[in-house]
């Protein structure tokens, strides 16, 4: 294969969603397979328990190829244990097919992006486009996916997640690791990464303040005195989840393979956005309970972990899939229709994964 189309399927791989925009990936490219090898300087954050998040972006990334790869006329094949090298987590090879899939999402992995702005309540998700990507999840083995329609089940969603969120702004290393991926003012435009400012989709007069904030010491005297972590989660996600027209969860049963559960996720992802959808992943909570589950609970105090524990049994209420004693992967998003575009988030440029 060529080396040219080699980089296309780099430039396809890397646009790719990854937790924070830290896209910690690497690339060994040879005649005919790629390597996907990871960049540990760019992960251990606390919302990447046990590698997690890491994994599930490498899954959307393999599924970036493969769905270019079928555009160029190639089928993939991806090897994840013969390599042998230390930190390979994928092989992918690619032989020419005869005739190549008109179904793919090679165009929509160019558009999908993630839109943190509020979206339009009103304007309902179509029966068409709520049947198709209920068929992006259901027809991988092991996958659901969940719609909380009823207003009761939306309710308790909204305020579940409200209140893991409310543990994300009281938590000092939670907070660190925020600042340190933020991206103000054109910071983000240097290091190419990052959650640039652009795209956080608040309103201009919060930049401010979020800068303010960075310190700790502050931020937790304020949490204490006025509640800030009510007020930031009530904006950060309350608002969000409340604006959306749809809420889901994707559900994993059995024990998870992240990488699958990622490829799955984004092809999800490129069918919303095919049917015009905007998308926002609601990582925090699954994430939170990855750590819980995974690490028992490693870094949260024990009144964290209880609170997050009963956060986790309301979330089974609603979700038929989702079995607490079988400590699950979920990731959850919320869909609809937004008038505005957001801000697009940065990409290193290709070479600069090629190892
Ligand atoms: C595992 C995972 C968890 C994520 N969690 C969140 C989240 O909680 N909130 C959010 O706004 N974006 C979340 N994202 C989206 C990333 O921040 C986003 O993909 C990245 O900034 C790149 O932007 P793009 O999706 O527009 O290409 C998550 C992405 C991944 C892969």
């Amino acid at each position: 294969m060529s080396k040219e189309s080699m980089l296309k399927l780099v430039q396809a791989a890397i646009l790719a969603p990854s937790a924070d925009n830290m896209q910690p990936w690497k690339f060994r490219v040879t005649d005919d397979s790629l390597e996907l090898t990871l960049d540990r300087n760019l992960m251990g954050h606390f919302f990447d328990p046990a590698d997690v998040a890491t994994k599930i972006g490498c899954g959307a990334l393999v599924e970036n190829i493969d769905q270019y790869a079928q555009y160029l006329g190639l089928a993939m094949a991806v090897d994840r244990s013969s390599s042998g090298q230390q930190d390979v987590v994928a092989r992918m090879t690619f032989t020419p097919v005869v005739r190549n899939d008109p179904g793919n999402f090679s165009s929509e992995l160019f558009l999908r992006c993630t839109n943190r702005e509020l979206y339009d309540r009103r304007q309902k998700i179509g029966r068409q486009a709520r049947a198709d990507l209920d068929v992006s999840v259901n027809s991988s083995d092991g996958f659901s996916l969940t719609f909380y329609d009823l207003p009761v089940q939306r309710k308790m969603l909204i305020n579940t997640l409200y209140k893991a969120d409310t543990i994300r702004f009281s938590h000092e290393v939670v907070h660190k690791d925020f600042y340190d991926v933020l991206r103000f003012g054109d910071s983000a435009g240097k290091t190419m990464d990052g959650l640039a400012q652009a795209t956080l989709g608040i309103e201009f007069f919060f930049i401010p303040i979020l800068r303010y904030l960075r310190s700790w010491r502050l931020t937790n005297i304020l949490n204490k005195v006025v509640g800030l972590h009510h007020l930031m989660a009530l904006r950060g996600i309350w608002l969000p989840m409340v604006s959306s027209a749809g809420l889901v969860s994707i559900v994993h049963s059995g024990s998870a393979d992240y990488l699958e559960f990622g490829r799955v996720m984004e092809r999800f992802w490129l069918q919303a956005t095919r049917s015009g959808l905007s998308v926002q992943p609601l990582g925090a909570f699954p994430l939170f309970l990855a750590r819980l589950n995974l690490l028992d609970g490693e870094g949260f105090s024990s009144e964290q972990v209880s609170r997050l524990r009963q956060l986790e049994q309301a979330f089974e209420d609603i979700t038929p899939a989702y079995q607490v004693a079988e400590r699950q992967l979920v990731m959850l998003f919320r869909l609809g229709y937004s008038g505005r575009a957001p801000g697009r988030s940065m990409r290193r440029p290709v070479d600069s994964f090629i190892e």
